[in-house]
């Protein structure tokens, strides 16, 4: 019994650590708190999901999978080639057997390392062509949503699930799938080899495996939370700074630096303490593995010296020296996997999360889709009739009411009215940007319904009331939709809407830099800029929204001059704020709380001494104060 004392002293201090460990485990447990990755995509349909992407490329993970192999045949017969040459060295042993010996020994090495630093590149290569096509159907399948839908989802969110979480989709595929795969066979592989040099002291060994999936399954609970909270925490920040970036100049003319300092500091600090408690969570688990490891090689020495010394050990198999040096060095090989296997738990979690985020947008069915019975247009004359149009973008709130008008071909009509009286609506839903709930909407007396997406919109010449340019230059910018279009057609469209006085006193001209969203140019500038970009495209029809932003007389004089002529293009229609602006409008609609209420040119809608009238009104006063 005494012999067996040392192997009583490590199985009472594993039994202490365990009991501890179990004990905070179950306090934990009892808190109740969710801290699971709330999922509603099964496993099971995410990986084939998933499987989808990879199928292409089998054949690289076919190469894959057969270098793994080799390479972890490093893992598996290194051991047992060291302790052969330990046995060697005790006997009587020759140089030439001995140098040919370490040369099988150098050469499994260098064809392992080789074989993992190809399969490496292989898959980077292949895990990055994945995730490329990924992000591709991702930003087609955003583009491809309507204005409501894109309206109902944020923005930073979009952003996150194109460039982190298809990240950690490719980390799924060029990491974890195949550490878990790797790890799994060299514990397998690990074990066989074991199995077959000595039964006994792979028992022994086998006897600490409870203990490290009672420590694995505590620690996975603990860093998840730990995890969760640093990714909540991240998220947290992210879209704190998004936001507060793009309202920095609002922060600082109303004097909000300092609380919003705090505010940021808070959220900091929080990140801070959760990344600690990450941190904190493996500073444990490493070392409790490390432990289990230790006491693991103490026993080895113990009962496997004493089974040496006696020739026999405890169930009377014999033990050579160069089976003790091939156990020690399995050891490690064997605790090495699990440790990583537990970590890497946490990573599939994570991954598999993103990936349920990705697919739920994939999932999000485009509204306005083509009929499958839709018409290509060759051409547009440019007539528009509304028939009893209603309209809401929130169910029952309804924000055009029976709306009807027609316009003809080539005629320019302007819709003037309150703020929020459903003017930019009714322009967008001439493109279809949305759908209406009631009527109908006739292009040249075919329903837009039944007109295929892309051919209606490539007659039209849309100027929205905020002009968005991109960032580039402004040449990439007027270009938009076309190619082949050369700079001479360029500078004759920038002439033609007044544009080119001011892109002439650029250094760069056309190659001018563009910052984000256009930033670096006047809001009249972007304006005629946006014009320049529509009449590029030869539309049938212009619908312009003017912006209600003050621009310098000059350049509103520039507008107006540009506008007169852009209306011998097609037909026009136009919101416009100033109603110096729509004077020579061949026919002008008001409209008050989505319905028409007058309708006219500028001189009868005068003499009607209606709302058009009390409009005018306020506006001449104020030209005549300012
Ligand atoms: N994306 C949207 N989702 C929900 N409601 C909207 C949306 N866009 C506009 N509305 C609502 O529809 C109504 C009409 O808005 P619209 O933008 O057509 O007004 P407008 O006449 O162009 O106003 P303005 O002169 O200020 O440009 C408003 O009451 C507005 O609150
Ligand atoms: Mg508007």
């Amino acid at each position: 019994m005494r012999e067996y004392l040392p192997l009583l002293i490590v199985g009472a201090i594993l039994g202490v650590f365990s009991a501890v460990f179990t004990a905070g485990y179950l306090v934990i447990r009892r808190q109740k708190e969710a801290i699971g990755f709330d999922r509603n995509m099964k496993d099971g349909e995410i990986v084939r999901r998933l499987v989808k992407y990879a199928k292409p490329y089998w054949k690289s993970f076919l190469f894959v999978g057969v270098l793994m192999l080799l390479s972890i045949a490093y893992d598996i017969v290194s051991p047992m080639i060291v302790g052969h040459i330990e046995e060697m060295m005790r006997g009587q042993f020759e140089m030439p057997v001995l140098g040919r010996w370490v040369a099988v020994y150098a050469g499994i090495l260098l064809v392992s390392l080789a074989c993992s630093y190809v399969q490496a590149i292989v898959l980077q290569v292949t895990g990055q062509k994945i995730l490329s096509a990924i992000r591709e159907e991702l930003f087609t399948h955003i583009e491809s949503l309507s204005h409501a839908q894109l309206n109902a989802i944020p923005v930073g969110k979009l952003v996150t699930r194109v460039t982190n979480d298809t990240g950690a989709i490719s980390m799924m595929f060029t990491g974890i799938f195949v550490n878990l795969v790797k790890n799994s066979f060299v514990i397998v592989g690990v074990l066989a080899a074991m199995l077959c040099l000595n039964y006994e002291l792979t028992l022994m060994i086998l006897c600490f495996v409870p203990f490290i999936v009672l420590f694995t399954v505590i620690f996975r609970k603990f860093s998840r939370k730990a995890y969760r909270k640093v990714k909540d925490g991240t998220t947290d920040i992210n879209t704190f700074l998004s936001e507060h970036l793009s309202g920095m100049k609002i922060i600082q003319i109303f004097n909000r630096e300092a609380q919003k300092k705090a505010e940021f500091d808070e959220k900091n600090r929080t990140l801070g303490r959760a990344k600690r408690r990450q941190i904190l969570t493996f500073a444990v688990f490493r070392p409790v593995v490390y432990m289990l490891y230790i006491a693991s090689v103490l026993c080895l020495l113990y009962l496997g010296g004493r089974g040496y010394i006696k020739n026999t050990s405890f169930l009377g198999q014999t033990i050579t020296s160069g089976t003790l040096v091939s156990f020690y060095m399995y050891i490690s090989k064997f605790f090495n996997p699990i440790q990583s296997l537990a970590e890497q738990f946490n990573w599939l979690q994570s991954a598999m999360a993103s990936a349920e985020k990705i697919f739920t947008v994939f999932d999000i069915e485009p509204e306005i889709v083509d009929a499958p019975d839709a018409i290509e247009l060759d051409h547009v004359d440019g007539n528009i009739e509304f028939r009893h149009v209603w309209f809401a973008y929130e169910p029952d709130e309804w924000v055009l009411r029976d709306v009807s008008f027609t316009v003809k071909a080539r005629e320019t009509v302007a819709f003037v009215g309150a703020t929020g009286s459903g003017k930019t609506t009714i322009l967008s839903l001439i493109c279809r940007n949305y759908d209406i709930q009631r009527g109908e909407i006739l292009i040249d007396g075919i329903d837009i319904r039944k007109i295929k997406i892309a051919s209606l919109r490539k007659y039209f010449g849309q100027m929205l009331q905020d002009v968005f340019l991109f960032s580039g230059t402004i040449r990439s910018n007027l270009l938009l939709r076309e190619e082949g279009i050369s700079d001479e057609e360029v500078l004759e469209a920038c002439r033609y809407v007044n544009a080119d006085k001011f892109i002439s006193k650029l250094s760069k001209g056309l190659d001018e830099e563009v910052r984000e969203r256009g930033n670096n140019f006047s809001a009249g500038q972007r304006q005629l800029l946006s014009f320049a970009r529509t009449i590029l495209h030869k539309p049938s029809v212009m619908i312009l929204d003017e912006a209600t932003a003050n621009i310098d007389t000059e350049t509103e004089i520039l507008i107006q001059d540009s506008l007169e002529k852009m209306k011998n293009i097609g037909t026009m229609l136009i919101v416009a704020h100033r109603l110096s602006t729509i004077r020579g409008a061949d026919r002008i609609l008001v409209i008050s709380r989505g319905e028409i209420v007058e309708q006219g040119t500028h001189d009868e809608l005068l003499r009607l001494g209606g709302r058009y009238y009390e409009l005018y009104r306020i506006q001449e006063k104020k030209a005549v104060l300012g």
